[in-house]
């Protein structure tokens, strides 16, 4: 038995966006990674693995994000069948925009899509948050949560696990810069403090709160003084070389708001489309890498669906 192959687009997503550690996240419309796959008798096979930083990704089925994330969906649809998957990434792998959870949230939705729909979309996140854990040192399901559902989420509990969904505003623009430098999740997790003294914990509250009181309401001018970060972007800035000096560029040329992209080394840049150019934000970036005898990528973008099938 060996059906047709079907073809699922998984977004890249940036999450933290200041405050809001592990719990907000956001997809956007570009870049994203293609999974396909199939019906087959049994087992689950990867095929193929193209694209940039393919060469890192195994294809050992027990270590690779989009099949352990099919699997898990799988299991829990009691599917009597197995998945021939071919990947196509179109996010590097260490980006800091989600190059995992896109991995993870396609698998998943690809499987719950060969499995006939039959899980709620949050289960389908929590399959793809388990590959999460199992690749990236941790169960967050700040990327794959609006990988898979599209727009911003937010986690309001782990345990039972609640997520919700809004829309962005129409008029936020994104530019996605990627100095060429790796960074794993595991080692930007690893410098983290283990505890938080409570004149943060008030500082972040305050600004997630408004960051979601924004989203909401279309206010990009309260979005850009909440993206705050007292703690976990300070603890990292020491892996992302130029990250404060690209910041400032990008801020000077329009962004209302510039951070480091989830575990970096991806700076996000927020801005108003009605009003600004994201080409500009983008090149002052690139200048500063430039200047440094360093590449860097861009992409001008905007908030996303989730994982959809094209
Ligand atoms: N919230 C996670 C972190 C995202 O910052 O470690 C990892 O991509």
């Amino acid at each position: 038995m060996a059906d047709e192959w079907i073809r699922i687009a998984a977004p890249a997503t940036t999450s933290n966006i200041g405050a809001g550690f592990d719990i907000f996240g956001l997809a956007l419309k570009e870049p994203f990674d293609i999974i396909e796959g199939r019906r087959i008798e049994s087992g689950i096979v990867i095929s193929e693995v193209s694209g940039p930083g393919s060469e890192s990704i195994p294809t050992d089925p027990e270590q690779n994000s989009v099949s352990i994330a099919a699997a898990e969906v799988l299991r829990r649809c009691e599917a009597e069948f197995g998945i021939e998957i071919r990947i196509r990434k179109g996010i590097r792998p260490c980006s800091g925009i989600g190059s995992s959870g896109a991995s993870a949230a396609g698998g998943a939705f690809l499987a719950h899509i060969l499995c006939g729909e039959k899980l709620d979309p949050r289960e389908v996140v929590l399959c793809a948050a388990h590959a999460e854990d199992v690749t990236s040192g941790g169960f967050h399901a700040d990327n794959v949560a609006p990988c898979v559902l599209g727009g911003f989420t937010v986690i309001r509990s782990y345990e039972p696990f609640e997520v919700i969904s809004i829309q962005p505003p129409e008029s936020l623009g994104i530019v996605v810069a990627m100095p060429d430098v790796m960074v794993p999740t595991r080692e930007s997790r690893a410098v983290l403090p283990k505890e938080v003294p409570i004149k943060d914990m008030v500082f972040h509250l305050g600004n997630a709160a408004c960051m979601v009181y924004g989203m909401q309401t279309g206010d990009l001018g309260l979005i850009g003084r909440s993206v705050k970060d007292a703690v976990f972007e300070p603890a990292r800035t020491c892996l992302v070389p130029h990250l404060k000096e690209a910041e400032a560029a990008a801020l000077s040329h329009g962004a209302i708001a510039s951070f480091l992209g989830g575990s970096g080394p991806c700076i996000i840049s927020f801005y108003d489309k009605s009003s600004h150019q994201g080409e500009t934000i983008a090149e002052s970036i690139v200048k500063i890498y430039a200047e440094n005898d360093m590449k860097c990528e861009t992409w001008i973008t905007e908030p996303g669906s989730g994982c959809r099938r094209i």
